[in-house]
């Protein structure tokens, strides 16, 4: 089969790799009809995450077909139409029962990192049971792909996390896929108010077609004075951050109200200045968190119902083995105008 490989810094590959086969009973081997590319695995690809070796089939996202399941797997046979969860979990573990998928014993973020991953024709799934969601009939494949990750990142660590409620005003700092996801989750529950942040107009042009009720741009003016006169010089109620710098996060911690959430979302790779001198009187409250995917089942039935339509964030398209190029357009964004890629093999 052919697969994506990560040859170190800088470098990938289109490879024909051995096709996996079931190393134990809990396994599945599905057959990939639609992956695609996210933020993380330019971090892999810029050497950022050390864990992810010579060789690795990179990808952690996408649907398929199940093609051959381990004698303990029940819940899945050949032939099932599956989304594939970014995190791998057990269902037995402390942290499994506990639903924090992403810290299992067993587990956890594995997929294109410490095992093969989904940009390749086959992938290898370590307890299918538990790691596989079956695909309703009739619902839209390309939504299911950024279920795999982008919609329950911004759904748990950015909206639950940020409990945001009816009628609040909320701010999403980054207008990348996880912010656009965070942005989709967040209209489930009815803020008032959806104050974009970015320094791409492209991006934020796309945010008001998705819900944003306004945008700010930070390349034009001090991101924190513009939300401030945006809201009336009172704050808001929720910032969510959902790109990973030191000067986003100082955004979301210098916007808030008394009472106010700040759910940081994105992976930072250097520590931030914590204005605790400030938060600690106006009552703020700070979550982190990496995501567990627990609320999967439930977003596959509010794309099923068309409450959530996430396939509004795929801007391009290419057949699988034009991985290389998809990366291109991906790598360059803001240049491509790109949010999601989606690679098809059906
Ligand atoms: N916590 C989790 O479980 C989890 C899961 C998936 C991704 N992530 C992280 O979420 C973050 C966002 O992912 P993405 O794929 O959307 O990334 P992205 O790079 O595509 O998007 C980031 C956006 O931030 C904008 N930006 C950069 N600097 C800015 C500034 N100073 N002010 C305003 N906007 C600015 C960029 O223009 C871009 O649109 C990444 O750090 C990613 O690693 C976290
Ligand atoms: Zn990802
Ligand atoms: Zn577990």
């Amino acid at each position: 089969m052919k697969a994506l490989v990560f040859r170190g810094p800088g470098a990938i590959e289109w490879v024909e790799k051995e096709r996996p086969s079931i190393q134990r009973a809990t396994d599945a081997i599905v057959r990939i009809t639609k992956t695609t590319i996210c933020g993380t695995d330019l971090h892999i690809l810029r050497g950022d995450v050390p864990t992810v070796t010579d060789g690795r089939t990179l990808g952690h996202e996408g649907v398929g077909i199940v093609e051959e399941v381990g004698s303990d797997v029940r819940n899945f046979k050949a032939g099932d139409r599956v989304l594939i969860s970014c995190i791998t979990s057990c269902g037995r573990c402390t942290y499994c029962k506990r639903a924090m998928y992403a810290h299992c014993e067993d587990g956890g973020w594995i997929l294109g990192n410490l095992i093969d991953g989904t940009q390749a024709e086959y992938v290898r799934i370590p307890y299918a049971d538990t790691s596989l969601y079956p695909i309703p009939e009739g619902c839209d494949e390309e939504a299911l792909v950024m279920l795999s990750d982008i919609l329950p990142t911004g759904l748990e660590i950015g909206v639950i996390n940020g409990e945001v409620h009816p009628g609040d005003v909320v701010a999403i700092v980054g207008a990348g896929p996880v912010g656009m996801a965070t942005l989709l989750a967040a209209q489930l529950y009815s803020p008032a108010e959806i104050i974009m942040i970015d320094l791409d107009a492209n991006r934020l042009e796309m945010a008001k077609k998705f819900g944003a009720t306004k945008t700010v741009n930070g390349a034009e003016g001090n991101a924190v004075e513009q939300v401030m006169d945006l809201t009336g010089g009172k704050g808001v109620d929720v910032a969510i951050e959902a790109v990973g710098f030191p000067a986003t996060f100082d955004i979301c911690q210098q916007i808030l109200k008394p009472g106010g959430r700040l759910a940081n979302v994105g992976v930072h790779g250097k520590p931030v200045e914590l204005r605790l001198e400030q938060l600690w009187l106006r009552n703020v409250k700070i979550t982190t968190g990496l995501v567990s995917t627990s609320t999967t089942p439930m977003l596959i039935k509010t794309v099923q119902s068309g409450k959530i339509n996430p396939q509004q964030l795929v801007t391009h398209r290419f057949p699988l083995d034009q991985i290389l190029q998809a990366y291109e357009v991906f790598r360059h964004a803001a240049r491509e105008k790109a949010l999601k890629v989606i690679l098809y093999n059906d």
